[in-house]
C-alpha cells in the first residue's frame, strides 16, 4: 500500500577543493609510499602521523595508534605498548591467567559465552539469557516477553533517519565518480571501475575519484569525535562537513565534526592496486573500542526493547530487490562496502539483532530467488538464530502491488508458466506456486519436527474478493501455510473524500473521522479476515498496520504540513490505540500463539511527503515526547503479563568495591559496597516514580557509575554519578550510551550473576 519513498539527491554545494583543479598536476615522490597524502598541486607528501621522510619512507612503528618520537620510535596511545621486539605498539593488557588480550587493553572471557557477546572478561549476554557464559535462558528478563508487537524495520540507506549501526559506513551511498577538473557530483562513469567483489575498487585511474555519502539530510546526528578505519592503503578526504583533524594515521583518522543537513561525504582520491583500500569505518563518537563485537548503535536497540519480532522487508531490500535471479553468490556480505543497496543487508546481521534482542526474525525472500538460495538462507538461519525464537518466512512483499517489480516479475512469470492467461490471475497463481515451493524449502531445512517455523500467505487486503479467489487457488496447499497476514492501516479517506477541506480541518475533526473509520472500516476488516482465517484453519498476523494519512502526487506543501503535523499530534496516540484495541479485540483475545502478532510500519523515519511511517522520527528521539510511541508502548504494557522492565538488582563488581542498584521494598536505590555486599552505603535516592534503576556501568578512569531508570510505561532516565561526590547528574541518551562504551568502562555482571552479592538483597 505504502508509497515508494523516493529520495533525489539534492544539489550538492561547496567543497571539492583538490578535485577543481582542471588536472592532478603532480605524482608525489614514490606515491609516498602510501604512507601519506599526496598534494596533486605541490606533489609534495603530507605523511600521516606516525610516518617520516619526504616520501614518508619512514615508519616509526605506530600503526596508526601513537606518534613518531625524535628517535622514530613511536609514542603509544593508551592501551598499547611499544614492543622492542617487533619495534611496533602492541595491545597491552594486564589479563588474569586463563585469559589473553582482545582489543587494546581489553581481555578475553575466561569461558566461551554462549548466547552473547564477550567483552573484557564478561559476557555480555543476549536479551533473556543468564549467567556468567549467558547459557541459561529466563523468559521472565525479557522486556519483550507476551508482546504481541511486532515491528517493520527501516531499511539501510544514507538518508535514513534511523540510524541502526555505530558503523554508519555500513549504511552509505553507493560510490559516485567524479573527475579531476569536473564539477560534476556524479560523471556516471562507475561501470569503468574495476570494482573488487566487496564494492571497493581494485585499482584507480589517476583522474578520476569515488566519493559516498552518509548520514545525509539529518536534523539529529551525533557530534564529537568521528573514528575512520580502514584496512589497504590510499588516501582519502573529507567533503560535505567542517571539521577538525585530532589525528590521521594510516588507516585511522580522527576528526572533530558537527555533521549538517548535507551529510558526510567521504572521497576516495587513491587506491593502492597492489594493495587496495577496503573496509572503510566511520564510526559513531565513542565505540570505536567496542564497534567490532557490538555493531548497533544501543538506542536504536533500546527502541525496538519490547517488540517480539522483527520483520526485515526494507532491511533486506525486499521490494524491487537485485539481481535476476537472486543467486547465493551474489548475496549481500558484511564485508560489502555498505550493506544498502537494492540487493539489501546482510543476513548476518539481522540474525544477529533478533539474536541480541531476543525477537523473531520475520524474512522475505527475494521475489527472483532460486532454490539454491532459499536453502542457503534457511540453513544458516537453523545454525545461527537463537533457539527459542521463531522463524516468519514470507515470499517477497506484496506481490499483488503494481508499484513494485516482484508484482510485475509474478505476473510475467505466470503468464509465461500459462498458469492463466488472464495477468491479474497469472500474478497471484505464481505468487501461490512459489510461496508453496519456497515454504516446502525451509520445512526441509528445518525438518518436521520443528514448531516455530510460520508460513504467512498474503494477498491484497483492502480487496477482498480478489484476496478470495487467490486463496481459493491455493487449494488444498493451504494446509502447508500457517498463517494468513492482512494490513491493518487507517487512511480515515483524509486525502480522498476529505482532500478539499483537510487542510482546514481541526485535530478534533480528524479525531473523529478517524475513529468512525477505525471502529467502522478497520473492524469489519479484521472481523472479515479473522472469518477468513478460521475457515482456512490458518492463524491471523497482520504484516504491516498503522496510519496511512499520506498524500497520492502530486504533493502538496501544505498538504504535506498537515498530515505530519496529524502524525505528531497527541490525536495520533488515541488513534494508535483504538487500532491495536480493535485488534486486540477481534484478533489477539481469539488467538493462540502465534496468531495475533501486530505488526507496526515502521521503526523509525522522516516524515515528508511520502508518509509519515516511523514511530519514532529519528533514533534517540525522547520516547516520552512521540504520541505514537506512547500508543504503543502503553497497549504493550496493558498486554503484558510481565511487570519486570528491568532486573531488580544490577551490580558492577571491581573486587575490593562493587557498586549496585536494587529494590529495598518498593524504592530503588544504588549505592556501593566494601565488604562484598555485607553492607550497602546508598547514594541519595532519585525519582519516585522510577520503578527500576540499572547499575550499567562504571568508568575506572573517571570514576563515574552509570545507572539508567527505567518506569514500566518505558520512559528511560540516564544519569552518571560520580562516586567522589555522589550525585545524579542527568545524561542525554545520546551522552549516557557513547560515554557507557568507552573502553575503561567496566560494565555490569550478566543478569542472574551475583558474585554473592545479593546476600541480604531480594533479586529474584
Ligand atoms: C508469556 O510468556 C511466557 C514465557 O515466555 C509463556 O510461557 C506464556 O505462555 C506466555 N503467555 C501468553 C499469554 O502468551
Ligand atoms: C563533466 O562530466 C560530465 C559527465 O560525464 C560530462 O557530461 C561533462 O561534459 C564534463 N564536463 C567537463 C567540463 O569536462
Ligand atoms: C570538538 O569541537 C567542539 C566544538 O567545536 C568542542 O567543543 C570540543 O571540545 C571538541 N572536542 C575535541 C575532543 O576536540
Ligand atoms: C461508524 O462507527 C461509529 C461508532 O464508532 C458509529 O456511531 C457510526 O454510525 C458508524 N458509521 C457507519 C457509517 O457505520
Ligand atoms: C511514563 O511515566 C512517567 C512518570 O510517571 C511520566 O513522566 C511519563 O510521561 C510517562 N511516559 C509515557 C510515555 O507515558
Ligand atoms: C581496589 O583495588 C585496586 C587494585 O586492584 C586498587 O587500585 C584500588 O585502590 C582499591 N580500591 C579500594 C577502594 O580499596
Ligand atoms: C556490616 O554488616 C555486618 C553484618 O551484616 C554487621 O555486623 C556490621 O556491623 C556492618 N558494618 C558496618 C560498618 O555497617
Amino acid at each position: 500500500m505504502r508509497q515508494l519513498l523516493v529520495l533525489f539527491l539534492m544539489c550538492l554545494t561547496g567543497g571539492l577543493p583538490w578535485l577543481s583543479i582542471a588536472q592532478r598536476l603532480h605524482h608525489c615522490p614514490n606515491d609516498c609510499h602510501w604512507n601519506g597524502h599526496c598534494n596533486p598541486h605541490s606533489g609534495l607528501c603530507t605523511c600521516y602521523d606516525g610516518f617520516y621522510n619526504k616520501d614518508c619512507s619512514g615508519d616509526c612503528g605506530c600503526g596508526g595508534h601513537g606518534v613518531c618520537k625524535a628517535d622514530h620510535t613511536c609514542q603509544c596511545d593508551e592501551g598499547w605498548k611499544w614492543s622492542v621486539l617487533d619495534r611496533k605498539c602492541v595491545w597491552d593488557c594486564q589479563c588474569p591467567n586463563g585469559q589473553s588480550c582482545m582489543a587494546p587493553s581489553v581481555c578475553s572471557c575466561s569461558r566461551a559465552c554462549q548466547y552473547g557477546t564477550c567483552w573484557d572478561g564478561q559476557c555480555e549476554c543476549w536479551e533473556g539469557y543468564t549467567g556468567e557464559t549467558c547459557g541459561l535462558l529466563n523468559t521472565n528478563t525479557m522486556s519483550n516477553r507476551n508482546s504481541s508487537l511486532g515491528v517493520n524495520l527501516g531499511g539501510l540507506t544514507y538518508y535514513s533517519s534511523e540510524i541502526k549501526f555505530v558503523d554508519v559506513a555500513k549504511e552509505s551511498s553507493n560510490w559516485v565518480t567524479q573527475r579531476w577538473g569536473n564539477h560534476s557530483w556524479d560523471t556516471h562513469e562507475h561501470a569503468t571501475i574495476n570494482m573488487r567483489s566487496d564494492g571497493y575498487p581494485a585499482s584507480l585511474p589517476d583522474d578520476l575519484a569515488l566519493e559516498k555519502l552518509m548520514l545525509r539530510s539529518l536534523s539529529h546526528t551525533p557530534t564529537g569525535v568521528y573514528t575512520i578505519l580502514y584496512d589497504g592503503e590510499g588516501d582519502i578526504e573529507l567533503n560535505l562537513v567542517h571539521y577538525q583533524k585530532i589525528y590521521s594515521g594510516k588507516g585511522r583518522i580522527l576528526i572533530n565534526v558537527t555533521i549538517g543537513q548535507s551529510g558526510l561525504g567521504i572521497r576516495l582520491l587513491r587506491t593502492n592496486p597492489a594493495n587496495p583500500l577496503h573496509n572503510l569505518r566511520v564510526i559513531l563518537p565513542g565505540f570505536e573500542a567496542r564497534h567490532e563485537q557490538f555493531p548497533f548503535y544501543p538506542l536504536f536497540l533500546e527502541s525496538l526493547a519490547r517488540y517480539s519480532e522483527f520483520r526485515y522487508m526494507d532491511f533486506l531490500h525486499t521490494n524491487a530487490h537485485t539481481p535476476e535471479p537472486t543467486t547465493w553468490k551474489a548475496r549481500k556480505t558484511t564485508a560489502d562496502h555498505t550493506q544498502g543497496g537494492s540487493d539489501g543487508g546482510a543476513l548476518e546481521y539481522a540474525i544477529l539483532l533478533s539474536n541480541q534482542m531476543g525477537a523473531s526474525p520475520w524474512f522475505n525472500m527475494p521475489h527472483a530467488a532460486d532454490d539454491d538460495f532459499i536453502m542457503k538462507f534457511a540453513t544458516q538461519v537453523k545454525q545461527s538464530l537463537r533457539p527459542d525464537l521463531r522463524v516468519y518466512v514470507e515470499y517477497s512483499n506484496e506481490v499483488w502491488n503494481g508499484i513494485f517489480r516482484q508484482n510485475h516479475y509474478a505476473t510475467e512469470k505466470g503468464l509465461s508458466l500459462g498458469l492463466d492467461t488472464a495477468a491479474w490471475k497469472a500474478g497471484f497463481k505464481y505468487y501461490n506456486k512459489r510461496s508453496h515451493e519456497m515454504g516446502q524449502i525451509w520445512k526441509s531445512v528445518y525438518g518436521a519436527s520443528f514448531d516455530k517455523l510460520v508460513l504467512p500467505w498474503a494477498w491484497q487486503t483492502g480487496y477482498e474478493e480478489y484476496t478470495r479467489q487467490a486463496l481459493e487457488d491455493l487449494g488444498t496447499r493451504v494446509h502447508d501455510f500457517t498463517a494468513l497476514a492482512i494490513t491493518g492501516y487507517f487512511t480515515c479517506d483524509l486525502t480522498s473524500k476529505y482532500m478539499s477541506s483537510v487542510r482546514t480541518m481541526s485535530y478534533d475533526e480528524v479525531l473523529s473521522i478517524c475513529t468512525d473509520y477505525i471502529q467502522n472500516k478497520t473492524r469489519s476488516s479484521f472481523s472479515h479476515y479473522m472469518g477468513v482465517a478460521k475457515d482456512h484453519d490458518l492463524h491471523l498476523l497482520m504484516y504491516e498496520g498503522g496510519q496511512h494519512i499520506v498524500e497520492k502526487a502530486p504533493y502538496h506543501t501544505d498538504v504535506t504540513s498537515k498530515l505530519t503535523n496529524i502524525n505528531r499530534n497527541v490525536i495520533m496516540e488515541t488513534l494508535n490505540s483504538n487500532l491495536l484495541n480493535i485488534w486486540n479485540e477481534i484478533v489477539i483475545k481469539h488467538s493462540t500463539s502465534p496468531g495475533g502478532l501486530f505488526n507496526y510500519f515502521a521503526s523509525c523515519g522522516k516524515y515528508s511527503q511520502y508518509g509519515s511511517w516511523g514511530i519514532l522520527e529519528y533514533t534517540g528521539q525522547p520516547f516520552s515526547t512521540v504520541p505514537k510511541y506512547r500508543a504503543v508502548q502503553a497497549f504493550i504494557t496493558s498486554q503484558s503479563l510481565n511487570t519486570e522492565v528491568a532486573p531488580k538488582c544490577s551490580f558492577v563488581d571491581l573486587g575490593n568495591i562493587s557498586y549496585g542498584c536494587f529494590l529495598v521494598g518498593n524504592r530503588a536505590y544504588c549505592g556501593s559496597s566494601t565488604d562484598r555486599g555485607q553492607n550497602w552505603s546508598s547514594f541519595q535516592s532519585i525519582h519516585d516514580s522510577v520503578s527500576r534503576l540499572v547499575a550499567d556501568g562504571f568508568n575506572s578512569a573517571s570514576n563515574t557509575l552509570f545507572v539508567r531508570g527505567v518506569h514500566p510505561n518505558m520512559t528511560f532516565y540516564y544519569y552518571t554519578i560520580n562516586i567522589h561526590n555522589p550525585r545524579y547528574t542527568v545524561e542525554t541518551n545520546f551522552d549516557y550510551y557513547e560515554k557507557l562504551s568507552d573502553v575503561k568502562v567496566i560494565r555490569r555482571l550478566p543478569n542472574g550473576v551475583f558474585k554473592s552479592l545479593n546476600l541480604h538483597l531480594n533479586c529474584q
